[in-house]
């Protein structure tokens, strides 16, 4: 019997995160499982509505998420994790709150200059033009997970395709919603 897993995608801005998380939501949902999609955009309107983006603010998001991810694993539900977490000890300190079995690190590694040509809300333009401080990529920074579990380039890989790896990886036997 696997356990309900939290699958944690990492990535800058415009990697394709949301994307790919709504898409593996509804190929759980097409298969009668549940799952709850966490985006970061969001859960700053709620939840982390008081943060912003230094990097206290960032572990502080991070932290909050992680014991939501937690709860609902714990209670038999998948999770899909849709944020920049840009941090390596944030994600650790995350995976040691869901734990190790659960925690499936992802990184949507689409490169910057992708991210910043598709520049999906203009918020890359903004950002060179000082206009948005400490933003991800441009100047403030981005660690890459030095051994995720998966690594998706959405320039290279197609939607379908991504969410066709990430629903193997998610594990096959949690409880369906019927
Ligand atoms: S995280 O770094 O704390 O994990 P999170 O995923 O919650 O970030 O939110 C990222 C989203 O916030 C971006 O997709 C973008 O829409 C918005 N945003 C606003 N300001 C910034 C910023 N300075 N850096 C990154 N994203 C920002």
């Amino acid at each position: 019997m696997t356990e309900a897993r939290t699958l944690w995608l990492t990535g800058l801005s415009g990697a394709g995160k949301s994307t790919i998380a709504v898409a593996l939501k509804e190929r759980f949902e097409a298969a009668g499982r549940m799952s709850a999609v966490l985006d970061g955009d969001a859960v700053r309107t709620g939840l982390c509505a008081d943060l912003g983006f230094s990097p206290e603010a960032r572990s502080e998001n991070i932290r909050r998420v992680a014991h939501v991810c937690k709860l609902f694993n714990d209670a038999g539900l998948t999770v899909i994790v849709a944020m920049i977490s840009p941090y390596m000890d944030d994600r650790r300190n995350a995976q040691i709150v869901i734990g190790a079995s659960r925690f499936v690190e992802v990184h949507i590694a689409t490169t910057l200059e992708v991210c910043e040509r598709r520049d999906p809300k203009g918020l890359y333009s903004k950002a060179r033009a000082g206009l948005i401080p400490q933003f991800t990529g441009i100047t403030a920074p981005y660690e890459a997970p030095a051994t995720p579990s998966c690594q998706l380039d959405t320039a290279v890989t197609s939607v379908s395709e991504c969410v066709a790896i990430l629903y193997a990886l998610a594990g096959t036997s949690e409880p369906t919603s019927s």
